[in-house]
């Protein structure tokens, strides 16, 4: 299953990957997390102190392996090498990979870079027990459509408050234009309350799980250290639950 984890600034899509991908490696899942906001910060949310380099250095390289014998694009090219050497494992066994600035591709781009990255993700699945988290920057409109496709669910993260909400009409629409069919919503830093309640009615999505707000995922943040060392797993648990059951509703429809 591949989940692209979106939202607003700030709302928490980096700290809810970081979650997901503890508690799935915890389920003996083969978790790959790839951060794909340029200003990279998921390595340091799950343990890793040293940083893997971003795929997008691999320019020359990209460039190598995607455009063939007299400029032809190969559709499959080489990427396991490259995979291995760029990918760097947490105390979980959770492989972390840092895509960097790596396509501005909007609809319909065959550019390198994303018959590239395309074929990374590929890649990161092949087994039943494969998850990867995407964690993508605010907004999702540095997301191809190519890149876009093999995307099983889009989670989109809100906050409570108007504005996060206002973001998720405007990400639907994006999904909706690079091709994701499926969205599900985490309202992250969730508060008990009358306005909020009538604000979350009016989300149309399915919602996976209510995290509370709590210091401890600043308190984590402050110190450096992964969410999952600090915070209750619970939620985080159940939002697995539900991904689970939606995963094997996929399979049965199949
Ligand atoms: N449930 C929560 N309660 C309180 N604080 C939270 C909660 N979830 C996340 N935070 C805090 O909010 C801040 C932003 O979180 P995070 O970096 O995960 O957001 P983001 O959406 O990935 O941000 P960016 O758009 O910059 O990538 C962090 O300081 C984090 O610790
Ligand atoms: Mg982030």
């Amino acid at each position: 299953m591949k989940i692209a984890i979106s939202g607003k600034g700030g709302v928490g899509k980096t700290t809810i990957a970081a979650m997901l991908a503890h508690v799935f490696s915890k389920r003996n899942y083969r978790v790959t997390a790839i951060d794909c906001d340029p200003a990279s910060n998921l390595p340091s949310a799950l343990g890793i102190k040293i940083k893997p380099k971003p795929l997008a250095e691999l320019k020359d390289i990209i460039e190598e392996r995607v455009v063939g014998p007299m400029g032809m694009y190969r559709l499959n090219p080489k990427v396991d090498d490259i995979f291995e050497a760029y990918s760097v494992y947490n105390t979980d066994g959770v492989r972390v990979l840092v895509l960097g600035t790596i396509e501005k591709g909007g609809e319909g781009c065959f550019c390198p870079e994303n018959a590239f990255l395309r074929a990374i993700l590929r890649h990161a699945i092949f087994k039943e027990k494969d998850l990867l988290i995407m964690d993508m920057e605010a907004g999702i409109e540095h997301l191809g459509r190519g890149t876009a496709r093999g995307v099983d669910l889009l989670i989109t993260v809100v906050e409570p408050g108007s504005r996060s909400v206002e973001t998720l009409e405007k990400i639907e629409k994006l999904a909706y234009d690079i091709g994701i069919e499926r969205i599900a919503v985490v309202v992250n830093k969730f508060v008990e309350g009358e306005e909020v309640k009538k604000l979350l009615e009016k989300i149309r999505y399915p919602i996976l799980g209510l995290v509370p707000f709590c210091e401890c995922f600043i308190r984590a943040d402050i110190e450096n250290k992964p969410p999952y060392e600090l915070c209750d797993t619970k939620v985080f648990e159940e939002i697995a639950n539900k991904l689970e059951e939606m995963l094997i509703e996929d399979r049965s429809g199949d």
